[in-house]
């Protein structure tokens, strides 16, 4: 298996990956979906309400408490997947890292072509004046965390019921029609339209390294289930 990859990736020359939460468990961040993911964890509120546009400004303080207990990890380390991604760009091999994930460990990694679909908990803006606040900013403050003039902060994380940037979204879209490779790895695909950008891929070789079974298994070249820190660790880089 770990054979063909390597294969895969030493005869591709555009290479695109495409992440989700199973890239940063081997970090310590839990995914959402698997047993012991943030969604299958008990809440009076489901997790997937409390991150929502309606419930951030309806329930601010409580939308914040949940926020800054289980969404913002600053004490999360890049694992062998993230690194290994980033030597992987820095030889060429790869163009583009595409992720769901708002943790900011691709970047910390080194990876330098990120495509952050839903946003970072590393950008925090002022609702009124547009001001930016970074994580620790957030973490450090307590209840609603406001900006000087007096205007309400929230993450530049996209939350249920918001849409995508339209500019991160176009540039992810057109890496992954040119890419001649695409990795899809750490995703159980359930989240559109994220989920649904993989259709735009028309190159030769679709590979899933993902723990569980993802729907797109079956329109895949190679399908590797296993840990993606330890199958992409173990990959050569030159
Ligand atoms: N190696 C490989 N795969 C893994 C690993 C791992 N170490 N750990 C978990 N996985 C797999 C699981 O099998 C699962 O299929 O990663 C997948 C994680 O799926 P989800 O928890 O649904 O995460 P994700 O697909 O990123 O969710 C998408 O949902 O709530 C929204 O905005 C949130 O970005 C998130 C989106």
């Amino acid at each position: 298996m770990l054979k063909n990859l390597q294969k895969i990736i030493d005869e591709s020359k555009s290479v695109v990956f495409f992440g989700g939460a199973g890239i940063s468990t081997e970090s310590g961040i839990p995914d959402f979906r698997s047993v012991d993911g943030l969604y299958n964890q008990k809440y009076d509120v489901p997790p997937e309400k409390i991150l929502s546009h309606t419930y951030f400004m309806e329930e601010t303080e409580k939308f914040y408490d949940f926020y800054r207990d289980k969404m913002i990890a600053l004490w999360a380390k890049p694992n062998p997947a993230h690194l290994k991604l980033a030597e992987l760009e820095k030889c060429g091999k790869i163009r583009a890292v595409i992720t769901q994930n708002i943790d900011g460990l691709h970047q910390q990694a080194g990876s330098k072509i990120v495509y952050e679909l839903h946003g970072s908990v590393h950008r925090n803006y002022c609702m009124k004046c547009g001001r930016f606040f970074d994580a620790q900013f957030i973490l450090n403050s307590t209840g609603v965390p406001k900006c000087q003039c007096g205007g309400t902060i929230k993450p530049d994380v996209v939350l249920y019921e918001e849409p995508l940037d339209d500019k991160t979204f176009t540039s992810a879209e057109r890496a992954i029609m040119t890419a001649d490779t695409l990795i899809v790895s750490g995703t159980s695909l359930t989240v559109y339209p994220a989920a649904g950008m993989i259709r735009y891929f028309q190159g030769d070789n679709l590979v899933l390294i993902n723990r569980d079974e993802t729907p797109a298994d079956k329109y895949a070249n190679l399908v590797i289930h296993g840990k993606a820190g330890e199958v992409l660790g173990a990959l050569r880089a030159d």
